[in-house]
């Protein structure tokens, strides 16, 4: 700071001596216009260092803080998103949990779906300029777009095997089953452009083929999903929940924490189900 000091004002004199000398050969009974302009340097100086000092903080902050994606729309969970360069498992000879069709591919694909439901505050709904159903535990239901887009794929895996999925599948699932993955495949590929991942895969020859193959190894710029979990476990939500979600007019829409097939039909009436005591807020 001190040197600063001292830097400006070796500047400053050096700059009024200038003045000085130019003001007294031409108009010896000027200087306090000269201090005018005097005091017009020191502001100017003063403002170049603020401005300075802007650029360098913004520049840190820029490089410090986790990148974002550009704020057009307002998303509640925009803070919880911080990208970071990730390499996907994009090589078929590397799988992952959720690759093939076994018990354990299953339980990851549940457990990944798990977030699926999260609290939307009064706030929220304001800012989104939108409406939604009431929880009986307080707020309103929200689904994150992601988790249609997973659960499209989970469709589209399982009609994938229907030896071994088909009775997962409603009665009303099977007979729409064709237009329900053709939504989903279209559902999926519109996110895959919207996101537009434009990292570059390249090619390399082998002996084994006359055509170039692909290596798919690449940086990618991916949200932190580990964040994005703890953001909805925060404000999670459990539809199944007793008294959690009630039908204006059919009451319990889940009833004892099940869906009830009730294919074609218009739904009966149940008894609206209340949130037992014990789960109220204290307000
Ligand atoms: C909010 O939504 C209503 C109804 O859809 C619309 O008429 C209104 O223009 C919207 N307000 C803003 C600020 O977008
Ligand atoms: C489809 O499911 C059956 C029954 O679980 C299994 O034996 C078969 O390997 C699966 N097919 C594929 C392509 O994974």
């Amino acid at each position: 700071m001190d040197c600063k000091g001292h830097e400006a004002e070796g500047l400053l004199k050096d700059e009024d001596l200038e003045i000085n000398t130019s003001d007294d050969s031409e108009c010896p009974n000027c200087s306090p216009r000269s201090s005018k302009r005097l005091t017009l340097r020191i502001i100017m100086i003063h403002i170049s260092v603020a401005a300075l000092y802007l650029i360098v903080i913004t520049a840190w902050l820029k490089a410090t803080l986790p990148a974002r994606l550009p704020n057009l729309i307002y998303v509640p969970a925009r803070d919880a998103l911080q990208y970071q360069v990730t390499e996907m498992y994009t090589r078929e000879d590397n799988p992952n949990p959720f690759m093939g069709m076994t018990d354990a591919s299953d339980e990851a694909w549940h457990s990944l779906m798990e977030h699926t439901n999260f609290r939307l505050t009064d706030e929220n709904l304001q800012r989104l300029n939108r409406t939604s159903v009431a929880l009986g535990s307080g707020g309103y239901l929200g689904m994150p777009t992601v988790f249609h887009e997973l659960h499209c794929l989970k469709m589209i895996r399982w009609s994938s095997n229907l030896t071994r999925y088909g009775h997962w599948f409603g009665v009303r699932d099977h007979e729409e089953l064709q237009t329900h993955v053709d939504h989903c495949m279209d559902v999926v590929r519109q996110s895959i452009m919207c996101r537009a991942d434009m990292s570059p895969m390249t090619f390399y020859w082998t002996l084994k083929s006359r055509v170039p193959e692909t290596d798919f190894a690449a940086d990618h710029e991916c949200v932190d999903w580990t964040k994005v979990e703890q953001w909805l476990e925060e404000r999670r939500v459990d539809i199944y929940g007793e008294g959690e979600l009630n039908h204006p007019v059919y009451g319990a829409s889940y009833p004892n924490g099940h869906r009830l097939i009730e294919d074609w039909d218009v739904p009966k009436k149940l008894p609206f189900v209340p949130l037992p005591t014990s789960q109220r807020l204290k307000v």
